[in-house]
């Protein structure tokens, strides 16, 4: 088994990509490679917070994905309960603080009241802190940012010149955070897709030709392997 290197990202994000051809491949509804992907996902978030990941983002719905068939939207929603619920139980064994970025009000009365149970219970703890975006959208959040520091502007206690990058940071769902060093994006899509657009602007992305519920603990230590022989020069030489 090759070692983990040294230089490991402070904070990584991951876009759970692929569940749908997953299924596909093997001739079962797209609900089955949510299934899949979901069970990977608690894999993998178990495995970054053992091997010293500090922030991890895994990107589980998209402001975009309501336009999916009501079947499938309906099949997620009903997975992000139940491993929510498992995910409870098994993150406190390792000390995970849960967050959520994305705007949550739109989710149903008892998703919601999971996801500020899980906020409220993990707040306290020391360990890795899992940011789960959920009904995020990179846009989205930089409108609600703006939003919020307009009316900060309207209200008299902020002047236009004070806008600056660390105030916009600030008011991000991510804000106190440090911004993602590495990316990994599986199933091979070369793009964004709206994902941390504006905290992403220097991190290293690492493209994977792996559908995400097949995407193990040995491809994750590939990417960081790769995140680690990259040159990091944030625009300078
Ligand atoms: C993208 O694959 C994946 C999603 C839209 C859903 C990701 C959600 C999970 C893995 C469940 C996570 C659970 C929790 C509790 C956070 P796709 O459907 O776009 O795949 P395709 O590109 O192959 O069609």
């Amino acid at each position: 088994m090759k070692e983990l290197p040294q230089k490991l990202p402070v904070h990584l994000g991951i876009i759970m990509d692929g569940n749908g051809r997953w299924a596909k491949k093997r001739g079962l509804p797209r609900s089955a490679g949510h299934a899949a992907g979901a069970q990977n996902f608690r894999k993998i978030t178990r495995y970054c917070s053992q091997i010293g990941i500090r922030y991890l983002t895994v990107y589980a719905f998209s402001t975009e994905n309501w336009t999916r068939p009501q079947e499938e939207v309906s099949a997620l929603m009903r997975l992000f309960r139940q491993y929510l619920e498992e995910a409870l139980r098994d993150f406190r064994d390792d000390d995970i603080v849960v967050r959520f970025l994305g705007d949550v009000s739109a989710f149903s009365a008892p998703l919601r009241e999971l996801i500020t149970e899980t906020q409220e219970l993990s707040a306290n703890r020391s360990g890795m802190v899992l940011n789960i975006a959920m009904n995020y959208g990179g846009r989205a959040e930089l409108t609600h940012a703006f939003q919020v520091l307009a009316r900060r502007v309207q209200e008299g206690s902020l002047r236009p010149e004070d806008i600056t990058e660390e105030r916009i940071s600030s008011a991000l769902y991510t804000a106190g955070q440090p911004d993602p060093d590495l990316i990994i994006r599986p199933s091979g899509e070369h793009r964004t897709s709206n994902f941390l657009l504006w905290q992403s602007a220097y991190a290293e992305y690492v493209i994977m030709d792996i559908l995400w519920p097949d995407f193990r603990p040995a491809d994750l230590d590939a990417a960081l392997r790769e995140y680690a022989n990259r040159s990091r020069r944030f625009g300078g030489i």
